[in-house]
């Protein structure tokens, strides 16, 4: 025995809760615990393939001992690592079945090479040949030569459990798989053999891969004069799309709108390049609208004695000169020890700067 009996009892109590519903998921779950199992035992196969007794094999203890090859004490380094110790599963299985190990082993490994087959599927019975599926191992819808005929996924394929009917590949269809999906079109097909293909993506329906061979034009295109699908301006339509301050953008099938640069009014496309007309305090230079310095122009804009003006973006600020403050409305001179005890050093760096007499600011 490789484990004592009290753990293979509690597995066996723990399992028959686990299983207490029976769904034909656990089926399917059994099948691909057992598939685990004898896919580690091929590797456990494998790498135990160049070892010996330890100390090396000499004739006499080969003669004495028999081969380490086809020795129990092979086998129970293969048993030992076929689960990780957390799966509870793949442990209980492996000590349900401890026996049939042994006897494959022993006595079934020559005649019965594949342990997935003889285990699995002959012997516990929790998985099916592939193809088929369910208790009795019956034919997958399309058959099990090539289940759904290629274009899909027979559910329980390969295990006891399932219904064998078909999820489709994408672009297929129907209950064998062999129609083809919306936006797909058949390329091949006989009673057994179906092969689909993806319209053109101007068309929803269609006889082939070409926008020539749409049969109903998708949402965003149109048929023209040759029955081709072609993608719609919409752009170009009288209202346009877009919103005034938006500019619009053409695409396969649609489009979009984009905010213009602030500096245009209305626009044909992104930056002040682009503009329609520019905002108000910015002017077109050489095709391009730029701000406009007020405080240059030749009519003074800030009128006020000891005023000075300051350019902004799209517009200008009117306000105290150095050494003034504003007062009712005006300009007066500042008493200047007072100023500078009074006044935190970073607002001395401008002095009256923040004081504003008039703020011309139209955005
Ligand atoms: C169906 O078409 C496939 C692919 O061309 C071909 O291999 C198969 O023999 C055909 N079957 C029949 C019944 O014509
Ligand atoms: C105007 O818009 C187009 C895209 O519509 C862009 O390629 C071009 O660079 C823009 N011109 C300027 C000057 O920004």
């Amino acid at each position: 025995m490789l484990l004592s009996e009290t753990v293979n009892l509690l597995f066996s109590l723990l399992f028959m809760l686990s299983i207490g519903h029976g769904t034909t998921k656990d089926v399917k779950a059994l099948c691909s615990t057992c598939k685990q199992i004898t896919e580690n035992f091929n590797k456990g196969f494998e790498r135990t393939a160049n070892k010996n007794f330890g100390g090396g094999n000499t004739a006499w203890e080969e003669r004495k001992l028999s081969k380490y090859e086809t020795s129990e004490i092979r086998l129970v380094e293969i048993v030992e690592g076929l689960c990780d110790s957390s799966n509870f599963e793949c442990n209980h299985m492996v000590e349900e079945h401890e026996e049939h190990f042994e006897t494959w082993w022993f006595k079934r490994k020559a005649k019965y090479p594949d342990l997935h087959h003889w285990f699995c599927i002959e012997t516990i019975k929790v998985c099916c040949p592939k193809g088929t599926f369910g208790p009795d191992c019956n034919s997958c819808v399309g058959g099990s030569e090539r289940p759904c005929h290629g274009n899909g996924r027979c559910d329980g394929d390969g295990t006891r459990g399932g219904n064998g009917k078909c999820s489709c590949d994408g672009g297929y269809e129907g209950e064998f798989c062999l129609d083809c999906a919306e936006r797909y079109f058949s390329e091949e097909r006989n009673d057994t053999f179906s092969l689909c293909k993806e319209c053109h993506p101007s068309c929803t329906k269609c006889s082939g891969g070409t926008a020539q061979d749409c049969e109903e034009c998708k949402d965003g295109w149109e048929e023209d004069q040759e029955g081709s699908c072609i993608d719609i301006d919409e752009c170009s339509k009288d209202p346009p799309p877009c919103d005034n301050a938006e500019y619009c953008l053409n695409t396969d099938g649609s489009y979009s709108c984009s905010v213009c640069d602030s500096r245009c009014s209305g626009c044909k496309g992104p930056g002040p390049g682009n503009c329609s007309a520019c905002s108000e305090g910015y002017a077109d230079e050489e095709g391009t609208c730029k701000d406009v310095n007020e405080c240059e122009q030749t009519e003074a804009v800030c009128t006020q004695e000891h005023q000075e003006c300051v350019n902004t973006r799209g517009s200008y600020k009117c306000q105290c000169a150095s050494g003034f403050g504003e007062q009712e409305g005006l300009c007066v001179q500042q008493p200047e020890a007072d100023d500078s005890q009074e006044q935190p050093e970073s607002d001395a760096e401008v002095p009256n700067a923040a004081q504003q007499l008039a703020e011309h600011d139209d955005l």
